[in-house]
């Protein structure tokens, strides 16, 4: 029996070297042990660049093919193994079974005398390998999407460290993307396997560690809870898919995960609430003059149309084709007489199968600054620029598309109908559609927020960021300032409007 002793549980080069001189004895795979030596850890450091490692038992990569083998007569007998084996053997090494060097070796044997093995798709080693295979790349996604960072307290310069329990060996492979995504900062992952640090420019990787070397709560966790639990849409909850997704064995360290059962416990009451609140068709009365209104723009400025028509009429519309892909136009909401219209871009998912506005993701943000700012959205109309949904289908998901300038302005008579009616003092514009659906112009958020700008009769804009910005921009920094600053326009909007 031959023993051999690899540098790491992930030791692929060590696995490569004495695969070959084995193969080249013609020692036979039920004739070898292969065993980890575990004192041999060194700390080493990872090309971040890399999308492998290169430390200690990490493969460096032998270039595409090896060669080994002897023939009957000891001669050296060409023996290429296929790229593709290699890709494999890469990433089974990181399987945390046990049998991983083993199978491999066998299944290199095997190569040798059956060339078609690595196509053969009912071979049974060959699918064990390639379910590890998928089962490292599927840990390594995991690891990407569910690591938390925590700043650790009192360490200078800011350091942020995150634990994490990877189904497999994955760390060192996926340490580079880490370095990749947080580039400017400082971390460490620990695992219980191995710990890499970045400080910036070197990542280095050394022995495992346990839960109690990292930080558990820090402050980011409030607003990782506040993010996830805005942009969670109940009407399309799936809790298998979701498990599927975020597996219960990671919840541990996922701030958010602690809202997962709330969530679920709410959602199919939030969906019911949903199609209830679908429209009711409108009256023939109402659909008459809305089809006229449409083919031929005639509704006048002083027809008497009430709110309730109006929203009716909407559900008809035909003055552009948004109408086509939305489930319903999506109107304004609030008190006849608010002295405050909100007024958002367009409807989004949630907001389209509700068909009420600003429920959503950016809706629950806007519910959010409102309170900081002591608003209250009751007091409020609330309304959109463009009343249906444009979007376009990515898979499953329904993405948001910014509706063109045409869009904005064939919707603006729904939205002028509201103004004549609600008559609001102050109108608070959130985002640049916003801004073109009421004044008809662009105008720079940036520049125009802060102080209000007069409209006719007598009426006060206010322009400032649209929540779902807030959700979209990836800089902590600037999302912080422009959340001060939305509240800050809120608290403006409402001393115009004499208190919200
Ligand atoms: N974004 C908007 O502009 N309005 C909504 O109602 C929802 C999201």
């Amino acid at each position: 029996m031959r023993v051999v002793r690899l540098a790491s549980e992930i030791d692929f080069d060590g696995w490569r070297k004495a695969a070959r001189a084995l193969r080249a004895e013609g020692v036979a795979p039920d004739a070898v042990v292969w065993t980890v030596e575990y004192d041999l850890f060194e700390s080493a450091v990872i090309p971040a660049k890399a999308g492998t490692t290169a430390s200690a038992g990490v493969s460096g990569g032998p270039g595409p093919t090896l060669r080994f083998g002897r023939d009957d007569n000891g001669r050296e007998k060409p023996f290429t193994v296929p790229k593709p084996f290699i890709d494999l053997a890469e990433q089974v090494v990181l399987h945390r079974s046990g049998e991983r060097f083993a199978l491999l070796y066998k299944l290199l044997w095997r190569l040798e005398r059956e060339p078609g093995l690595i196509d053969n798709p009912a071979d049974p080693d060959m699918t064990r390998a390639r379910d590890m295979a998928k089962g490292v790349s599927r840990a390594a996604h995991k690891m990407k999407a569910f690591v938390r960072f925590r700043l650790v307290e009192g360490v200078e310069p800011e350091t942020y460290m995150a634990w994490f329990e990877p189904a497999h060996r994955v760390t060192e492979r996926v340490a580079p993307f880490f370095a990749r995504r947080f580039t400017g900062m400082r971390w460490s992952i620990l695992t219980p396997d191995a710990c890499v640090a970045w400080d910036g420019e070197v990542l280095k990787v050394s022995e495992g560690a346990d839960p109690a070397d990292a930080p558990r709560e820090d402050a980011q966790e409030e607003l990782w809870r506040t993010y996830y639990a805005s942009i969670f849409n109940p009407a399309r909850l799936n809790p298998r898919m979701m498990q599927q997704e975020m597996p219960k064995r990671y919840w541990r360290n996922l701030p958010e995960a602690r809202l997962i059962p709330d969530l679920i416990e709410t959602a199919r009451r939030r969906t019911d609430e949903m199609v209830a609140a679908r429209p009711n068709p409108p009256s023939e009365r109402v659909l008459k003059a809305a089809l006229r209104h449409a083919r031929d723009g005639s509704y006048g400025e002083n027809d008497p149309l009430t709110l309730e028509d109006a929203a009716a009429a909407q559900q008809v519309c035909r003055r552009c084709d948004l109408w086509r892909d939305a489930t319903q136009a999506v109107p304004g909401e609030g008190p006849m007489r608010a002295r405050i219209m909100i007024v958002g871009e367009q409807p989004g998912d949630e907001e389209d199968l509700s068909g009420r506005p600003f429920v959503g993701p950016a809706g629950r943000l806007l519910d959010k600054a409102m309170a900081e700012a002591d608003f209250d959205r009751r007091k409020a109309f609330v309304t959109n620029a463009v009343k249906h949904f444009k979007h376009e289908p990515r898979g499953k998901a329904r993405l948001h598309k910014t509706p063109d300038r045409g869009e904005v302005q064939a919707c603006r008579w729904w939205l002028d109908a509201e103004r004549r009616m609600v008559k609001p003092r102050v109108i608070l514009a959130l985002g640049a559609t916003a801004v073109m659906g009421v004044t008809g112009k662009s105008m720079p958020i940036a520049k125009s927020r802060g102080a209000p700008i007069a409209l006719d009769g007598g009426v006060q804009l206010v322009v400032s960021w649209h929540p779902s910005y807030l959700l979209r921009v990836p800089d902590a920094d600037v999302k912080a300032r422009a959340y001060a600053q939305l509240v800050e326009d809120l608290r403006l909007a409402k001393s115009l409007g004499g208190g919200g």
